[in-house]
Formats: C-alpha cells, sequence, structure tokens
C-alpha cells in the first residue's frame, strides 16, 4: 500500500526537485501540498508549486497557502539563492487558478484527524507550528515528520551556527521540538551533514538531459541560477540539493545514518537557530530527534535518476561509473 504524505514546503529550486521525486515514486501518495513563507514569499512558493504540477501533469493534487511570517522574527526570503521568481529565474509561465477554499493549517487539521500520513517538512516550520497551536491532537497523528533542517557539525548556510529553515522561523522550530520531545517522539533532521554532500553536478545534470532531454531540460532551467549562487558563495561547482534528500530518506531510510538525540533550537542573537544537539546527553534527556550524520551519496543519485528519468535498469552500470567519478570521492 502507498504511504501517504503531505508536502510542506517552500518552492524553491530544491524543494521543486523533491516534489518530482515524490510524484515519480510508486510508493507514495501525495494527498497534498502545503506552502510556507521560506524561500519565496508564500504566494510565489504557491504558483511555483502549481507549475512543478503541471510539469508534472498532476495539477489533481490539491496545494494549500500557509504562513506568509513567521511566528515572531521578521521574514527574510531566499530569493538572493533561489531567484527573483524563487525557481531560478526560469520565469516559467504562471497557472492561472486552482486556488482552494482550506488554509495549509485547516487542510492538514482535517487530513490528520481522518487518515494515517507523513509529513515532509522541507521549509521553515511555521506551518506545523501553527497547526500545533490550533489543533494539537491532529498534529500528534502525524505518523513520520521528516524536517530538512538544521545540523549538528557542519557548518550553518545562513550564520555560522544556523541552517536557513530553522534561522528563519526559530521560534516554530523550537516548538515543534520541544512538542516532540513531550511527546517522546522523534523528528528526522535531515540538516546540513547530510544534504550538503548532495551536489548535482554539471556532469550529472548533462547526463540527465542525455537520458531525458525534456526533464533534462526542465532540472536545467530551474538550477541554472543556483549553480550561479553556489559557484559565487560558495566555489562549488554543482549545487546542493537539499529538499530531494529528505523525501529520498523517507522512501528509503537506508539512505542515510544517524543516532537518536535531544535536539534544542536556539532563538536569540548570535546563535539564532542553531540545532544544539545533545549527542553526549548532557542534559539527560530523552531524545526527540533522529539526527541524520552519514549519507549513501551513490544509493541517492541512484534513487533520483531512477525516480526523475524513470531509468531503466541496464543504464545503472553506466550511472554508477558516473557517479562514481562524481561523488565517490565524498566518501
Ligand atoms: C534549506 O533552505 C532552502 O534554501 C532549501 O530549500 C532547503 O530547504 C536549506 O538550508
Ligand atoms: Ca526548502
Amino acid at each position: 500500500m502507498k504511504r501517504k504524505i503531505i508536502i510542506d514546503c517552500d518552492p524553491g529550486i530544491d524543494d521543486s526537485l523533491a516534489i518530482m521525486m515524490a510524484l515519480s515514486s510508486k510508493d507514495v501518495e501525495v494527498v497534498g501540498i502545503t506552502i510556507v513563507c521560506g524561500n519565496a514569499p508564500v504566494t510565489m512558493g504557491f504558483e511555483n508549486a502549481k507549475k512543478v504540477l503541471k510539469h508534472m501533469n498532476r495539477l489533481d493534487i490539491p496545494i494549500y497557502m500557509g504562513a506568509a511570517k513567521p511566528l515572531k522574527k521578521e521574514y527574510v526570503n531566499a530569493l538572493d539563492t533561489h531567484g527573483s521568481d524563487g525557481l531560478g529565474e526560469s520565469f516559467l509561465e504562471p497557472v492561472e487558478g486552482f486556488y482552494q477554499p482550506l488554509t495549509a493549517v485547516e487542510f492538514l487539521s482535517q487530513t490528520l484527524n481522518k487518515e494515517s500520513c507523513s509529513v515532509i517538512a522541507l521549509g521553515p516550520l511555521t506551518n506545523l507550528a501553527d497547526l500545533l497551536a490550533a489543533d494539537e491532537k491532529a498534529f500528534n497523528n502525524i505518523e513520520m515528520l521528516v524536517s530538512m533542517g538544521g545540523s549538528y557539525k557542519a557548518h550553518g548556510n545562513c550564520s555560522p551556527v544556523a541552517e536557513y529553515n530553522y534561522w528563519e522561523d526559530p521560534e516554530a522550530a523550537a516548538i515543534v521540538y520541544q512538542h516532540m520531545a513531550k511527546l517522546g517522539r522523534l523528528i528526522h533532521m535531515v540538516g546540513l551533514d547530510v544534504t550538503r554532500k548532495i551536489v548535482l553536478t554539471p556532469s550529472l545534470l548533462s547526463y540527465m538531459e542525455r537520458l531525458d532531454p525534456e526533464k533534462g531540460e526542465f532540472i536545467r532551467k530551474i538550477t541554472k541560477f543556483y549553480f550561479d549562487f553556489h559557484w559565487q558563495w560558495e566555489h562549488i561547482i554543482g549545487c546542493v540539493i537539499n529538499d530531494p534528500l529528505a523525501m529520498a530518506y523517507f522512501l528509503n531510510p537506508k539512505l542515510c545514518h544517524g543516532f537518536n538525540s535531544y535536539v534544542q533550537i536556539e532563538t536569540e542573537s548570535l546563535s539564532r537557530g542553531q540545532s544544539i544537539v545533545d549527542a553526549y546527553d548532557f542534559y539527560r534527556k530523552k531524545a526527540n530527534a533522529h539526527v541524520l550524520n552519514e549519507v549513501d551519496v551513490r544509493g541517492f543519485f541512484e534513487l533520483f535518476f531512477e525516480l526523475l528519468l524513470h531509468m531503466e535498469k541496464d543504464k545503472l552500470t553506466e550511472l554508477e561509473k558516473l557517479i562514481a567519478q562524481e561523488v565517490d570521492h565524498e566518501g
């Protein structure tokens, strides 16, 4: 039976790739997409999600608009990373309509009260904190909560110690982590320690274009800006695609390894958004997170190609060779 998921996201270049992966998988059913302000303002994220669904021929999937600003902090978008349209300055044709009468929180509440469903959170955790305030029972019904965010030992990507999703709305992240601690449940934290290793390189992208020109062209269009950004700021030839790893981990948890720990999110000052991982149990608190710190990079790209390009088995040897050239140095 297919596992049901709601994708809570802020598309966003890498969010879009993660959505595409989920829609290409036979193992999951995407019951809805909820949008939060993050990379892009919420209305822009909503428009981008429609563009992705149109490309995938899946405009039947409902999209719901969520929070337009973080709980307490001033909203800071990441359009410097994702381009002025939030989708790598691809300026894809707008898709008219498809507005839903329900808000993201109303949809989450209704759905989680009636069926078993996991949430893959690819943006700031504002919508989930809002759900918790509005309907705790529905929140508690989330089957598995995967969050792309935070970091254990890795350097932050928007401050020395913080990853963007938790930095952008640290109060929301703190509330969600504290609540999971209260429940004695685990958030699957797919942070920068693992996502930084997922670099889409020019060769991998060219290979995608060779195998499927239409899909490859779409991915090139939306990632071009991301490639430029990574070169400018991190001197990387390629781009780190964070959110697809969170989706891949949900589809195949064996792709990452980690450990259970108590995690607390700092909300103020220099350490705003930092995920403090008590790996050595100083606080003597029960774990509220499964913190991923190892990833099978080759396994990730095999799944990425298999899903997005419907890769046939006989092509896998060729892909193996290319991936070995491109990523094996990452260990
Ligand atoms: C996260 O922030 C955004 O730039 C990405 O979409 C990802 O969710 C990485 O820090
Ligand atoms: Ca995101």
